[in-house]
């Protein structure tokens, strides 16, 4: 990876990734580093084109350690946000309290007279922290902006390109963030901008070249990672790259849809394995959710591992490498500082295709390791991909198999397929399959009583979810609109066999997780 413009310090915001993505919007790359690494690179003589302290739960005075390398050379530029102000604060001789809460709020804020960003208002609404503040100024630094109630809201310094926010500018319901960035980056640093697709797709590119001679295996689903890692590294591999498409029975009629268009359009070299027998066979009599999700993941690479075998006896083809859209939140949630207390509770066994057992000896390539998605999406239309096919929904690798609650037969299968297709198709003629993130059905285990035609019916249910998120960590239900559901509703009891109500989830995450198991 090239050396980055921006080295963002985690001090353990949930916003940092946030700031990352702002900064690459606004054209200059950048990274999150932990303090550890970038006092190393401090040490070896490395420096960023600017440094930004994230904000962070803990209060400046129980932090004993020292940052004034990181303030010693005066051409460094220096953003503070949140806590990093703090810090900064303390760093320069200023005072900083405790606040009163704990928590962060919508305040209005205004520049204090004699200061101003261009195209950003003199009075805003920002997301303020009311953690400790500022109390007195350090010497050096003058007031910049303050809350009504005079809490010192921003602070710059006098001759040095440094400056410090009490708010968050990256997030979205912070009023002229993204101008208040803008202003750092290029006003007080003065840096040139270096991050664009281009850029993107010369470092992705780079990594794939590293393979060298060998072949490459690649677990294919046609989502936009799979499908963006593997258009660039067919660039780079020609028909040394292999991708494997598994058909396990759990798809919706648009997957298989999906990748008989790719096969058409585009010069992978994709084949499709037909398990759906052997994902079967394996699923019978399954109920338990974390149960199903380990047996098709078992599956998956038992799949692999007979094909890749038949590559090397049929074929005499050895692969050398395991191609992964392996994306950047992955990668840097293992540096987090969130991580070194306590261990993480494991909510769900996320399988991913990728995580083939180490018998295998694959080495990993992932071209897109430094991307967040929506810059894998803007690399996909770079290298020539369909809109709609780099803004496709995510979909779960044990597909279907966690949208049945209880065990998973061909029957049941066949009426979450039906039900899918009818949602896909009623989101695409009320344009709204781009207004949501994420939109599916579930088979629910239970039945109700209902009336078809005169008759009585004791059928099964199904559930509509849609939610909006942007990295399905968090997600809030969709509020979608009335004559959609009522649509989806009536055809669903209308066509599905088996099925005599509809219902739609309005849980957001958390509590609720997106999928149902
Ligand atoms: P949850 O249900 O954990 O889902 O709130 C968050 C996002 O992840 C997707 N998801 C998965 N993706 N393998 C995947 O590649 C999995 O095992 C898996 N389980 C959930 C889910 O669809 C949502 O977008």
């Amino acid at each position: 990876m090239h050396q980055r413009q921006i080295w963002i310090i985690d001090f353990g915001s949930q916003y940092t990734q946030l700031i990352t993505r702002k900064t690459r919007e606004l054209g200059h790359s950048s990274e999150i580093v932990t303090l550890e690494q970038a006092r190393e690179r401090w040490a070896a003589g490395l420096r960023p084109g600017a440094l930004v302290l994230s904000g962070g739960p803990a209060s400046v005075s129980e932090d004993l350690e020292q940052y004034h390398d990181f303030f010693a050379d005066e051409k460094i530029p220096v953003l503070g946000i949140c806590y990093g102000m703090q810090l900064m604060a303390r760093e320069f001789g200023g005072k900083v309290e405790k606040g009163v809460l704990g928590e962060y709020g919508n305040t209005r804020i205004h520049s204090v007279p004699g200061f101003s960003i261009p195209g950003v208002k003199g009075d805003l609404s920002v997301w303020m922290s009311h953690f400790d503040t500022v109390t007195v100024v350090p010497q050096g630094f003058k007031r910049a902006m303050e809350s009504h109630n005079k809490v010192l809201a921003a602070m710059v310094h006098e001759t040095r390109p440094i400056m410090a926010l009490q708010f968050s500018p990256e997030v979205e319901h912070s009023e002229g963030g993204k101008e208040i960035l803008r202003y750092f980056y290029e006003k007080l640093a003065k840096l040139e901008k270096d991050w664009d697709a281009s850029e993107m797709l010369k470092e992705a590119t780079e990594l794939v070249q590293k393979v060298g001679q060998g072949h490459v295996l690649c677990a294919f689903s046609g989502g936009v990672d799979s499908l963006v890692a593997a258009t660039l590294a067919a660039r780079v591999l020609g028909d040394r790259l292999h991708c494997f498409f598994v058909d396990n029975g759990l798809l919706r009629p648009q997957d298989h849809g999906h990748i008989q268009t790719l096969k058409e359009n585009t010069n992978l070299n994709i084949t499709v394995l037909d398990a759906k027998e052997v994902f079967y066979k394996n699923l019978a009599g399954l109920d338990e959710p974390e149960k199903k999700r380990k047996t098709i993941g078992v599956t998956f690479i038992e799949v692999f591992e007979e094909q890749v075998h038949a590559y090397e006896t049929d074929r005499g083809i050895n692969f050398t490498h395991l191609l992964q859209g392996t994306l950047y939140p992955d990668v840097i949630e293992s540096i987090s500082p969130h991580e070194k207390g306590g261990k993480s509770v494991t909510i769900k066994s996320h399988h991913n295709v990728g995580g083939l057992p180490e018998r295998m000896k694959l080495k990993l390539l992932e071209p897109l390791r430094f991307l967040f998605k929506d810059e894998v999406r803007r690399l996909g239309e770079e290298l020539g991909l369909k809109h709609e096919w780099v803004h496709r929904h995510p979909f779960p690798g044990p597909g279907i198999g966690v949208r049945i609650l209880g065990e998973v037969t061909p029957e049941r299968v066949l009426k979450v397929q039906s039900s899918d297709q009818i949602l896909f198709e009623e989101l695409h003629n009320a344009h709204f399959y781009e207004a949501t993130w994420q939109a599916f059905t579930v088979l629910l285990p239970i039945k109700t009583v209902g009336v078809k035609g005169d008759a009585r019916a004791y059928e099964e249910v199904i559930c509509v979810r849609m939610v909006n998120s942007s990295d399905g960590m968090t997600a809030t239900w969709t509020d979608a609109p009335r004559d959609l559901l009522s649509t989806v509703s009536s055809r669903i009891c209308n066509e599905v066999r088996g099925v005599t109500r509809v219902v739609y989830d309005i849980t957001s995450k958390p509590p609720g997780t997106i999928e149902w198991e």
